[in-house]
C-alpha cells in the first residue's frame, strides 16, 4: 500500500512533511508542495485489469473515474471511509471531426470534463480535497474561484456537510457559475477586485484562521485530476496520445497532468510521454510571457483580461508546476485571441459538443499552431498527430456569451448597468446561427423551411 507524504518541490530542498499537517507550501522554503509516495512493488497489468473490472461494479468507489484509481491516490484502505463521492469522472472521449477540419488535423478527439457532476473538470480534485477536509476534521472550507472551483466546492461540501466560503471577483464569473454555488448553499463573498486579489486574500486568510484552502495549491487537488490522464489512457486502451491540449489559467490542470505523466512513466504504465500543450488567453498570459523571456520567475499580468473569464488570471499559483510538465513531456504554451476562441467554441458547438470559452482555447490553440508551424522553433505539429484536447468546462456554464456571439452581439469590451451601456471592440460572429422570428402561422413557417 502507498504511503503518501508531502515534499518540496524545489530539488534543493525537497523537505518532507507528513500529510497530517494542514499545509499549502514548504514550511522550510516556503515553494509548492507535491504528494509523493512509497508505492513499493506495483502489478501494473493486474491494476490495469483491476481498474477496468472495477466499471462494472456498483460501488460508488468504483463508479468514480477518480477513486477508481485509488492505489495512486493519498488514501489507504482504512480511510477510504472519508470520501465524499458523486461519481465524478466517466467523461466520454469524443471525435470532433468538423474541429478537426477545422483546425487542419486528420483528427482530433476530446475528453469533455464539463460532463461531470458540476459542469467542469473541478469536480475530479474537489472529491479529494474535500475527503481531505473531513479526514483532517476541518469544518469551514474556503476558495478563491473564477466561478468553477466554486461551484465544486460548494457542492462537495454540502454534501459533506462542511461550510463551505467561496470568494469571487465581482462581476467577473458567468452566470452559470454563480447561480450553482448560491444553490449549494455556499457562503459567497464578492470581492471588489479581481481574481488575483481574491486569490492573495483567501490565501492570508487560511494562513491566520482556520479555514482550509481549497485551491490548486492544495496539493489534494491535484492528484484527484491527476486521475483525469489515468481515465484518458484506461479509455485509450493503454495507446498513448502524441498531444494532449489543455487551457491554462491558475495552471492547476496542466501540472497534475504532468504529475500523472511522471508518475505512470516511473511505474511503468506507460512508454510514452504525450507533449502537454497549454493555452492561454492573450490577455490573460503570464505564462507565455514566463516562457518565451526565459524568465526563471514568473512574469504576471496586471489586470489580466479575457471574455473567458475562468481563466482570467494574471498571477497562477502553479506556473512552476506547469514549467516542470511542459519540461518533461517538451510540451508548449502558446496564445490565442478573444476571435480565435470565440469561432472555436461556435466550431466545437458544431460538433455538437460544446464547452466554455475557455475550453475552446485548445482548439483555437491547435489552429494557431498548425497555421504557423514552422514559424517558431519550438512549434513543432504534424496534421497527422495523435490529439486529444481536454474540454474543462460545459457549455451552459456560460450561456451569455454563446448566445451574444450568434446574435453577433459579442464585445471584447462592454459595461452592462442592466441594459448594455458602453461597448467597443466587436467581435465577428464567423459562424453565428441566429434565430429567426416569426409569426406564429403555418404557411409563413412552411415557407421560411423551403418545404
Ligand atoms: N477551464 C475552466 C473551465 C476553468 O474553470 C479553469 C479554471 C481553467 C480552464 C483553467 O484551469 O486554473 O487549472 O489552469 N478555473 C479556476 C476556477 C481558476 O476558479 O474555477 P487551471
Amino acid at each position: 500500500m502507498n504511503n503518501a507524504f508531502f515534499q518540496c518541490i524545489d530539488p534543493r530542498c525537497c523537505h518532507r512533511s507528513p500529510i497530517t499537517e494542514k499545509l499549502y507550501q514548504c514550511p522550510v522554503c516556503s515553494d509548492l508542495l507535491d504528494i509523493r509516495y512509497q508505492f513499493g512493488d506495483m502489478d501494473v497489468p493486474s491494476l490495469k485489469r483491476a481498474f477496468r473490472e472495477r466499471r462494472a461494479s456498483n460501488d460508488p468507489l468504483d463508479i468514480s473515474g477518480v477513486w477508481r484509481y485509488r492505489e495512486l491516490l493519498p488514501f489507504p484502505p482504512e480511510d477510504l471511509r472519508y470520501v465524499v463521492t458523486m461519481g465524478e469522472g466517466n467523461n466520454p472521449v469524443l471525435e470532433a471531426p468538423r474541429s478537426a477540419e477545422y483546425v487542419g488535423l486528420r483528427r482530433l478527439r476530446v475528453k469533455h470534463l464539463g460532463w461531470n457532476p458540476t459542469g467542469s473538470f473541478k469536480d475530479y480534485g474537489m472529491t479529494v480535497a474535500v475527503s481531505q477536509a473531513r479526514r483532517l476534521n476541518s469544518q469551514h472550507v474556503a476558495c478563491a474561484s473564477t466561478g468553477n472551483t466554486s461551484a465544486s466546492m460548494a457542492a462537495y461540501c454540502a454534501r459533506a456537510n462542511l461550510k463551505a466560503v467561496v470568494f469571487i471577483p465581482e462581476g467577473q464569473i458567468a452566470y452559470g457559475k454563480l447561480s450553482q454555488t448560491l444553490d449549494y448553499g455556499a457562503l459567497t463573498v464578492q470581492i471588489q477586485g479581481d481574481f488575483d486579489l481574491a486569490m492573495s486574500l483567501v490565501r492570508e486568510l487560511s494562513e491566520e484562521t482556520g479555514l482550509y484552502l481549497m485551491n490548486s495549491i492544495n496539493p489534494f487537488r491535484l492528484e484527484g485530476q491527476k486521475t483525469v490522464m489515468l481515465e484518458l489512457f484506461d479509455q485509450l486502451d493503454w495507446k498513448v496520445p502524441d498531444r494532449i491540449v489543455v487551457p491554462g489559467g491558475n495552471l492547476g490542470n496542466s501540472s497534475s497532468y504532468g504529475k500523472a505523466l511522471m508518475e505512470l512513466k516511473e511505474l511503468g504504465f506507460i512508454d510514452k510521454i504525450p507533449r502537454i500543450t497549454i493555452i492561454q488567453a492573450s490577455g490573460a498570459d503570464p505564462l507565455y510571457r514566463t516562457l518565451v523571456t526565459s524568465s526563471l520567475h514568473l512574469v504576471p499580468v496586471k489586470e489580466a483580461w479575457t471574455l473567458a473569464s475562468a481563466i482570467k488570471i494574471g498571477r497562477p499559483i502553479s506556473w512552476k508546476k506547469a514549467v516542470r510538465a511542459l519540461r518533461f513531456s517538451d510540451g508548449w504554451c502558446d496564445v490565442v485571441d478573444e476571435q480565435e476562441i470565440a469561432d472555436a467554441k461556435a466550431m466545437l458547438g458544431r460538433d455538437g459538443v460544446g464547452c466554455e470559452p475557455a475550453s475552446a482555447t485548445t482548439v483555437a490553440g491547435l489552429r494557431r499552431l498548425l497555421q504557423r508551424q514552422g514559424e517558431q522553433p519550438e512549434v513543432t505539429i504534424d496534421p497527422e498527430e495523435d490529439v486529444v484536447a481536454i474540454l474543462t468546462g460545459h457549455q451552459l456554464k456560460d450561456p451569455e456569451y454563446t448566445v451574444n456571439y450568434h446574435l453577433d452581439n459579442l464585445y471584447q469590451h462592454a459595461t452592462y448597468s442592466n441594459v448594455l451601456v458602453k461597448k467597443s471592440g466587436k467581435l465577428t460572429s464567423t459562424f453565428a446561427n441566429q434565430p429567426v422570428k416569426v409569426p406564429a402561422d403555418k404557411q409563413e413557417i412552411i415557407r421560411l423551411l423551403g418545404l
